[in-house]
């Protein structure tokens, strides 16, 4: 074949490549404030988010605050493109359960995501791979979107685990069946990579991220967005997006910086 057309061939493919996966799966990046934040640094950086659209951006982009704040994000975001959403849910629809926040109360204050499983609240507040799932069902129905967090530990990796693992917690949400799964986000927050600023190589995060692509397609929700998460920041967010099965980011202390979270979006 003549060198250039060979190079025409070449270039139509590279772009059928790159194009073909973003109508299927938007890109998707979600801040994780965790237990920080005030009325007056929320309201500043609230305000800061605010203008992002997915023109700006490239990405849909969404903030999950500490439960007292609903009220304040909602108000700071509502008419922007910024969706808010909260960082663990009840698996209980009401009554006497001190201290629990439940499904419907988040709608009350109009979220679109409720983070489950997140690797802080499996660890620290023993939550299991069933009841991570039960709260997924939880949230589904009410009309929220889940973001279910998996992830292993070091020793699980240099265990040669990792993908075990993920597959373990990862079963009784899959069990929730097509229907559910479909309506649902998964991140993968690999328990080392958090808050520790090492991140796993693009290459670690698509291994299990292939992994999940496959268990979430055998049950026919192949097109489901998986996140990654761990020390995400702006200068590694390009190389861990360029991966084809990373949909987006769920970003802990990066969030907390505007500047820095919309450069994770951009
Ligand atoms: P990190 O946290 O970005 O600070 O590592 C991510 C998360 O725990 O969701």
């Amino acid at each position: 074949m003549p060198g250039l057309s060979r190079f025409v061939l070449l270039t139509a493919m590279a772009i059928e490549m790159t194009t073909t996966r973003t109508p299927l799966r938007e890109r998707l990046v979600i801040g994780n404030w965790k237990m920080h934040g005030n009325l007056a640094d929320n309201a500043k950086l609230l305000a800061a988010l605010r203008p992002a659209t997915t023109a700006t951006t490239s990405a849909q982009l969404a903030v999950c605050v500490p439960f007292p704040y609903l009220a304040q994000a909602a108000e700071a975001l509502k008419g922007s493109s910024v969706s808010w959403g909260a960082q663990d849910i009840s698996v209980q629809k009401q009554g006497a359960f001190t201290g629990e926040v439940s499904a419907s109360m988040l709608k009350d204050f109009g979220c679109t995501w409720a983070l489950v499983g997140h690797s802080e609240r499996r660890s620290m507040h023993a939550e299991t791979d069933q009841l991570v799932a039960d709260k997924a069902q939880a949230a589904l129905a009410a009309g929220l979107i889940p973001v279910v967090c998996v992830g292993e530990s070091l020793a699980e990796r240099d265990a040669g685990q990792a993908i075990s693992v993920i597959q373990r917690q990862l079963a009784p949400v899959l069990a929730l069946g097509a229907e559910a799964v479909n309506k649902l986000v998964v991140a993968y927050e690999p328990v080392w990579a958090i808050g520790t600023g090492r991140t796993a190589t693009p290459e670690q995060a698509q291994e299990v991220h292939a992994a999940i692509r496959a268990a979430l397609q055998a049950i026919g929700a192949g097109n489901v967005q998986i996140l990654y998460g761990g020390s995400v920041k702006a200068a590694n967010a390009a190389s861990l997006f360029s991966m084809p099965d990373i949909d987006g980011a769920l970003v802990g202390g990066a969030a907390l910086v505007a500047d820095e979270f919309l450069a994770i979006a951009a």
